[in-house]
């Protein structure tokens, strides 16, 4: 009979080496904290020129942390970054793209500065680092790369235009590339989530009608915490998420079903 540890090993991480965008802040940091605490190795990409609190928070658990200083807004600041991962560690198992910006404003007068940054950081970046990270899976005959999509990926929102459509982009991308890739070995999957509590929904909570509004509409009576998202990117990160292709794991706390 197989053990408990046995069934819980398809959840393991030990060895892999993952690639999160966004990893330094939100849920960026909390998937790098769990992918740690599941044995990963990381690298994490972001603007800022340190990234000490994941450093401080995975210190525990022994991974290894390659931190990448990158604006992913510009297209030399993304091309080296796979090659630098894969010196480092000699290999990619997974990709989490989740950096992402937020701008808002009436689509009447969204600033196209803002629509042409937010896409690209939010989808153009999305489909380069997958194309590179791609690049390296297929020769390893391996890899898991999760974008973060978000409830945006199914609806229009209220003065969102740029996020609802790159986030649209983002199921779509992952729909085509888990079409390509997946019988070279690579599962392209997304997660949505709901509301999170993170610096982006900052201005949200900060109103306390919308907050109640939004809080009043999720099922499970609350906004989610980053840690919240952990399980569904540990899992499709995993070898138990094999056979999972193109797929959007919704983690909203029933949201999109009311
Ligand atoms: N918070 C939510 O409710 C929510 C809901 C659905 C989807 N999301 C998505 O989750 C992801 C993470 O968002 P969050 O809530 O943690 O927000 P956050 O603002 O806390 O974190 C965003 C991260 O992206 C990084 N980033 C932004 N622009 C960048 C750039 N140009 N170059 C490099 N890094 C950049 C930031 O440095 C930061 O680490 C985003 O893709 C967001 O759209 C968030």
């Amino acid at each position: 009979m197989e053990t408990e540890k046995e069934s819980l090993s398809m959840f393991s991480l030990k060895g892999k080496v993952a690639l999160i965008t966004g990893g330094r802040r939100g849920l960026g940091l909390a998937i790098a904290t769990g992918f740690a605490k599941a044995g990963a190795h990381l690298a994490v990409v972001g603007r800022a020129n340190d990234c000490k609190e994941l450093a401080e928070r995975i210190s525990p658990t022994g991974a290894r942390l390659l931190y990448l200083q990158a604006d992913l807004e510009h297209r030399e600041e993304r091309q080296g970054l796979i090659p630098k991962v894969v010196e480092q560690y000699g290999k990619l198992d997974i990709l989490v793209n989740c950096a992402g910006i937020q701008y808002r404003h009436a689509a009447i007068d969204f600033p196209l500065k803002e629509w042409d940054r937010l896409l690209s950081v939010m989808l153009t970046a999305v489909f380069e680092l997958s194309q590179q990270a791609a690049r390296v899976m297929i020769n390893q005959k391996k890899g898991k790369i999760i974008n973060i999509a978000s409830l945006l990926s199914f609806q229009g929102g209220w003065t969102v235009v740029a996020y609802a459509a790159a986030k649209h982009g983002v199921l779509g991308l992952t729909r085509a590339l888990a079409n390509e890739w997946a019988h070279k070995g690579i599962n392209v999957n997304a997660i949505a989530p709901g509301y999170f509590d993170t610096d982006m929904c900052a201005a949200l909570k900060a109103d306390p009608e919308r907050e109640r509004a939004i809080r009043e509409r999720i099922p499970a009576g609350r906004w989610g915490k980053p840690e919240d998202l952990i399980g569904a990117a540990i899992f499709l990160a995993s070898e138990a998420a094999e056979y999972i292709n193109g797929q959007v794991l919704v983690v909203d706390g029933g949201w999109l079903s009311r």
